[in-house]
């Protein structure tokens, strides 16, 4: 069975450090300019249900710059699981490709094309997790503050895709993550029950509050991601009314660590 790389908790702290390792490594070479090419004669199938910039071209420059090729699909072009099952563009993209990347809606297809697939999967977004863009933001805060351990990072806002990555994230490297929503935009229990479970063996904490302030007071990176993500348009008003009073703002960045870092995953609607 090929290495998937679907959502962070399928891995442990050791292998995702290691990761980070490698990137750190890697992000070091290419300023470098001295580029390994162990990815020559290798090719990323990149299927995208939706739009997407940074994902698109960080995949799309990584394989250029490890020596090997990318191939984009565009949300149109192929009709996963409309004109053709899943399971059936998984076992034929993975005969040609070396490995694919997806961004889908359901989680369920991300997990379906992992399971008929030849070849690692890797999860470019879900409606359940965001892992890449996890695994980027810890990077950030490595680099700007130097460790992750026992760093606190709230995320106010919509306890989306990208908030479930952060907790997950977050519990793997021993870091305080603090979520405040509104009612109803609350994370996953799930996802909240494990990551707890995970930080106790990490030294880390989890916490979950309404009032955005509570999670704010004291850390050291606040973010935030959009209030209508990708395929929500038609709770839009709703969203937009409900979680204005979650808009980070500097009287709430007051009541954060200084020098407390800003952080969003992008699209920023401001
Ligand atoms: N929560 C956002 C993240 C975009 C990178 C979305 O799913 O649209």
């Amino acid at each position: 069975m090929p290495n998937h790389f679907l959502s962070l908790t399928d891995y442990s702290s050791e292998e995702i450090e290691n990761l980070l390792q490698l990137a750190i490594r890697l992000k070091r070479e290419h300023a470098q300019g001295g580029n390994r090419p162990s990815l020559r004669g290798k090719v990323l199938g990149m299927i995208f249900q939706k739009p997407s910039l940074r994902t698109r071209v960080s995949f799309d420059m990584a394989m250029r710059h490890l020596g090997g090729d990318a191939l984009y699909l565009a949300p149109n072009e192929i009709g996963l699981g409309q004109r053709e099952s899943v399971a059936d563009v998984s076992r034929v993209l993975s005969s040609y490709v070396d490995a694919i990347m997806a961004r889908v809606f359901a989680h369920e297809h991300i997990l379906e094309l992992a399971e008929y697939s030849r070849v690692s999967v890797i999860n470019g977004l879900s409606d359940h997790d965001h892992p890449c863009q996890a695994m980027a933001d810890f990077l950030t805060v490595r680099e700007v503050k130097g460790r992750t351990e026992g760093v606190k990072l709230a995320f106010v806002g919509d306890g989306n895709n990208v908030a479930h990555s952060l907790l997950e994230a977050g519990a793997l490297a021993g870091m305080e993550i603090a979520v405040a929503s509104p009612p109803g935009y609350a994370p996953s229990p799930q996802v909240v029950a494990d990551a707890r479970a995970l930080s106790r063996t990490t030294g880390g904490v989890i916490e979950v509050f309404e009032d955005p302030r509570d999670a704010v007071r004291g850390a050291h990176a606040v973010y935030t991601d959009v209030w209508v993500s990708m395929g929500e348009d038609a709770e839009r008003e709703e969203r937009l009314r409900t979680l204005r009073p979650y808009q980070v703002d500097e009287e709430l960045l007051a009541l954060a660590r200084p020098p407390a870092i800003f952080m969003h995953c992008l699209p920023a609607h401001r």
